[in-house]
């Protein structure tokens, strides 16, 4: 007879959100005592709505609007350029990447992309749907500007 694995106990609901431990963040233990297993929570999925998402300043990286699974990056192949160079970008309907992309750092152009923007990982990141662990209250410049025009128009 097989054994059924054991259980972790006292059962401890799972949860994705952090538990207040003395306002420390707690990402790992999420507050349980020490003595104490606590469920692992789910595993963030990775967003892949092919939704562009808006860029919180004009030189931010745009975020990736889908999965990335698999897509290999080394030497001698870039997955991502497959779709985002120049010359296949009609094909697969993906938004060519920028000018940036070929410039070396002294801002000359190159024919190819440029090495220090090989590794499109570095700077482009997928999105989550996991909850936050500390709350941001970022405003970006274009709401601040609306908000002062609105503080003068009164
Ligand atoms: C199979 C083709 C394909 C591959 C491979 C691919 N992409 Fe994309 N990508 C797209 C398409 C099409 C879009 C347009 C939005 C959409 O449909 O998802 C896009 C959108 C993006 C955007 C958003 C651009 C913006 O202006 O908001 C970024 C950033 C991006 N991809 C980065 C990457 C990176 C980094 C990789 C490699 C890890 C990669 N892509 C691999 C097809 C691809
Ligand atoms: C060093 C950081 C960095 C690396 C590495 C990088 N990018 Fe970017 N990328 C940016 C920034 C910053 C922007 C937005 C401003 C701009 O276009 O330069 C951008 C813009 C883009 C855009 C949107 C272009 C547009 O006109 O809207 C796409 C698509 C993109 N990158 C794909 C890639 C791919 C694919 C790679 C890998 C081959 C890559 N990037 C590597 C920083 C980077």
């Amino acid at each position: 007879m097989v054994s059924s694995p054991p259980t972790a106990s006292p059962a401890i609901a799972s949860t994705a959100e952090p538990v207040h431990a003395g306002d420390q963040i707690d990402a790992i233990r999420r507050g349980a005592p020490v003595n104490q297993e606590i469920a692992a929570p789910l595993m963030a999925r990775v967003e892949n709505a092919d939704i562009k998402r808006v860029r919180a300043y004009p030189m931010q990286p745009p975020t990736i609007p889908h999965s990335i699974d698999n897509y290999q990056i080394d030497k001698n192949s870039n997955r991502c350029l497959l779709c985002h160079a120049r010359a296949n970008a009609d094909k697969f309907q993906a938004p060519p990447v920028s000018v940036t992309h070929y410039m070396d750092r002294n801002d000359q152009f190159l024919a190819t992309i440029s090495p220090r923007r090989y590794f499109c990982n570095q700077c482009h990141v997928v999105q989550t749907d996991a909850k936050p662990l500390v709350a941001n209250n970022f405003k970006d410049i274009d709401s601040i500007l609306s908000e002062e025009h609105d503080k003068k128009a009164n």
